[in-house]
């Protein structure tokens, strides 16, 4: 087994797993520091594309992400997202999985659960392909943003759909947006570790959109605590630059190229 995945497993019950996203070399070296787990999330869709939700991400652009996130990342587990489509059956699923490892060199891929796809996590294992899963608000398959879990029999289902991914063979399991109840549940009564978002502290540990939590998005909801307001540094920052550029107090003569040094 990846060693960066048994480190992973063995912090179940012990200490917290720290989880980000990244969707670039600079940011991803920068959390490389800090995060057990690095996402190439299809959040890119809404965060980076503009687009209105996760479905018109394709191979091409998770694979081009992973590539330029992977030169930023030596020690974190790197996990990327599958797209919608890309693992509709096992053969799909197998082919595309196996080409998302190769070509990036990440260590796991992330599969959505539609509480139907347990036997394509099973396919992609047996191909010794580590399988992340994903239970509550799953973007590629439900429409409408909202807590999950907040019955008990809602709470029940899930964690009968989180217990057959973990008998799947996924080496962990991301909740999203469950009530506390529904986290705790799931996470006590599963062996592998799970990652929250919008889930609680009842869970082994916590992602966000790194975006998001750098207040650079534009999308904060409840769940979200915002650690910078980069969106105001940026904005800053250019306005100083256009002064200066209007001003011709950029570039200063330090800047000019005389000689041959950079
Ligand atoms: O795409 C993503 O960023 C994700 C996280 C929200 C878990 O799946």
């Amino acid at each position: 087994m990846n060693i960066k995945i048994k480190k992973i497993l063995k912090k179940k019950n012990k200490s917290k797993i720290v989880s980000l996203t990244a969707y670039s070399k600079n940011i991803a070296k920068i959390l490389d520091n800090y995060c057990d787990i690095i996402l190439v999330g299809d959040s890119m869709a809404n965060v980076l594309y503009g687009l209105d939700d996760t479905h018109k991400i394709n191979l091409d652009m998770i694979i081009n992400h992973t590539l330029s996130v992977k030169k930023g990342v030596k020690k974190s587990l790197l996990v990327v997202d599958m797209p919608k489509g890309s693992y509709n059956n096992k053969n799909t699923a197998k082919k595309n999985a196996k080409l998302i490892m190769r070509l990036t060199k990440c260590d796991a891929v992330k599969l959505e659960s539609n509480n139907k796809n347990f036997d394509i996590i099973k396919e992609l294992v047996k191909s010794k392909i580590p399988v992340m899963g994903h239970i509550g608000y799953t973007p590629q398959f439900k429409k409408k943003f909202k807590v999950e879990g907040q019955s008990t029999s809602k709470a029940n289902k899930l964690l009968k759909e989180a217990k057959l991914i973990e008998k799947a063979g996924a080496f962990s399991l991301v909740l999203e947006c469950l009530t506390p109840h529904a986290s705790a549940l799931v996470t006590k009564n599963l062996r592998i570790p799970t990652i929250g978002i919008g889930s609680s502290t009842n869970c082994d540990g916590q992602i966000l959109v790194t975006d998001d939590m750098l207040g650079i998005s534009g999308f904060y909801p409840k769940f979200v605590k915002k650690y910078a307001t980069l969106n105001t540094t940026i904005e800053k920052a250019v306005k100083k630059y256009t002064r200066d550029v209007k001003k011709g107090k950029f570039p200063l003569k330090k800047n000019f190229l005389n000689g041959t040094k950079f």
